[in-house]
């Protein structure tokens, strides 16, 4: 047993001696560049940078230096080190890149960094710089829009561009922020259209055909002189409730300085056949058309008529100046009424009306009897009610006109074209509609044709001189239905 131990203790000091053993290593440094480590150290291989420049170290590394990790894994200068436990393992050539710069242009870690750093804030001061630029520039856009010190720039305000005109008035409507797209939306809606063609001038301005993200839109541009017109156009059009399919469909109203005046816009939808006056100039109608167009002209005046109570409520208007150039036609043969800026708004509660009124606004051909005589009693919303059904009378009348029955139709006039000229004064008009009592002709033919006949009698109960005697826009529109009904029994 003896024995056994002696082999088993002489092994045990050979493995120990074998593991403990010292190492020669690569030693810039020393005699022979050589170095020889104490039993259980290691040999050592960095380089770091030194002013610069890299230099290489090699050497043994003691035990006691090894126990202190710290020594192999971390030093401030260098950026490669290694220490390794064969002889001579050091002998490898550390860099500290793959390719080692060339002579006088390595940098420190801290030049390194620098470059690394900085451009890298720089680029982040400039993304934020441009987020608070974009940011400010909005805030900007809507203080000088703002109308209503509570409106928020919320996410309904940013117009997805993937978005048709109709999706955010959907939205709009559903969304229950009553008749107008959010200012912001409006304005940024104005600032992207391409206008295309003139296609008309009135009064208080000229209208442009434009095309918004593919869809064509009307463009009323205002003069700057006009800016109450366009502000109270933009205004009637933004009441609560008003969007219906037979009022012309507000999109956007815009005020742009350029410095040296303002441009003043008003978009609306676009109706290519124009209005109802250019319509009934270029084409006759069939009994159909004549009554789709009357019932949905009725329908746009009863809705603007009607006071409708409660929160999502809207108040009476009376147009003020309802005439065949100021009823446009859709494509489906439906009308929409057009130009709101002079229009009205009755306050039911203290039975006011919402601007003071200089009275004998309008078309002086389409003014009703009392206007026209100065005997309009003002202090009644009605009396402004019966002066429009008086001129929608009139609008029927044109269009009666123009239905072909058996090829039998008259040629395009204004009414009172036989009796006064073109741009007639206050005065020739009284003279006719007050004085002589004159009313437009309704041919004996119309006799022969139920629509036409209604259509007659309509016009007559809409033109009396006692505006309390005529009928209602909502009577207009029942009667005019009937038609319809009586002539589908018929069929
Ligand atoms: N939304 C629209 N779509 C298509 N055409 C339109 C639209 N709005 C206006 N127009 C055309 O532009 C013309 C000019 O319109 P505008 O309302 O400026 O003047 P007007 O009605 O002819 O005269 P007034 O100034 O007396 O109202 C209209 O007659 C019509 O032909
Ligand atoms: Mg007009």
């Amino acid at each position: 047993p003896h024995c056994f131990l002696n082999l088993f203790c002489t092994l045990l000091t050979t493995s120990t001696m074998a593991i403990l053993k010292s190492l020669k290593c690569v030693c810039h440094l020393c005699v022979n560049h050589t170095c020889e480590t104490e039993a259980e150290g290691a040999c050592w291989n960095s380089v770091m940078l030194i002013n610069g420049k890299e230099e290489a170290v090699k050497s043994c590394v003691s035990p006691s230096e090894l126990k202190g990790q710290v020594f192999c894994y971390s030093s401030r200068n260098v950026s490669k080190r290694n220490c390794c436990f064969t002889d001579f393992c050091n002998n490898e050539t550390l860099h500290l890149s793959p390719e080692p710069p060339p002579e006088g242009s390595g940098w420190s870690q801290l030049e390194l960094a620098a470059i690394i750093i900085v451009p890298s804030c720089l680029v982040c001061v400039g993304v934020i710089l441009g987020i608070c630029a974009v940011q400010n520039l909005w805030c900007n856009l809507i203080k000088a829009h703002k109308q209503d010190p509570e409106e928020s720039l919320d996410d309904q305000t940013l117009v997805s561009t993937d978005k048709c005109l109709k999706e955010l008035i959907y939205d709009m409507n559903t969304s229950g922020s009553g008749s107008g797209l959010p200012l912001l939306v409006q304005r940024t809606i104005a600032r992207t259209i391409v206008l295309q063609e003139s296609i008309g001038k009135g009064r208080f301005g000229e209208v442009w055909r434009g095309k918004w993200s593919g869809e064509d839109v009307a463009v009323k541009i205002f003069s700057s002189r006009d800016e109450r017109s366009w502000f109270r156009e933009a205004e009637i059009y933004q009441t609560i409730m008003l969007r219906h399919e037979n009022i012309l469909g507000f999109i956007a109203a815009d005020n742009k300085d350029n410095g040296s005046w303002t441009q003043l816009w008003l978009v609306s939808e676009y109706h290519e056949h124009g209005s109802l006056f250019d319509y009934l100039n270029r084409y006759t109608v069939s009994v159909e058309g004549m009554i789709v167009l009357a019932l949905s002209i009725a329908s746009g005046i009863a809705h603007l008529h009607m006071e409708i109570i409660g929160t999502q409520g809207k108040p009476a208007i009376a147009h003020r100046d309802i005439k065949s150039k100021n009823i446009l036609v859709k494509k489906n043969g439906t009308a929409v009424i057009a130009d709101l800026g002079l229009a009205v708004k009755h306050d039911s509660n203290t039975n006011t009306i919402d601007i003071p009124i200089n009275h004998r606004v309008g078309t002086k051909r389409y003014m009703a009897p009392e206007i026209l005589d100065d005997s309009i009693n003002m202090s009644s919303f009605e009396s402004f009610k019966r002066a429009d059904i008086y001129s929608m009378g009139l609008v029927f009348w044109e269009l009666a006109r123009r239905c072909s029955i058996q090829g039998i139709y008259e040629d395009f006039q204004l009414p009172y074209y036989e009796q006064v000229q073109s741009d007639p004064s206050v005065d020739d008009m009284r003279k006719v509609v007050c004085e002589q009592k004159l009313r437009p002709s309704i041919p004996n033919q119309w006799q022969s044709c139920e629509a036409l006949r209604v259509m007659g009698k309509i016009m007559r109960e809409c033109w009396y001189a006692n505006p309390a005697a005529r009928l209602t826009a909502l009577r207009v529109k029942k009667t005019v239905s009937q038609v319809t009904v009586v002539k589908d029994v018929k069929e």
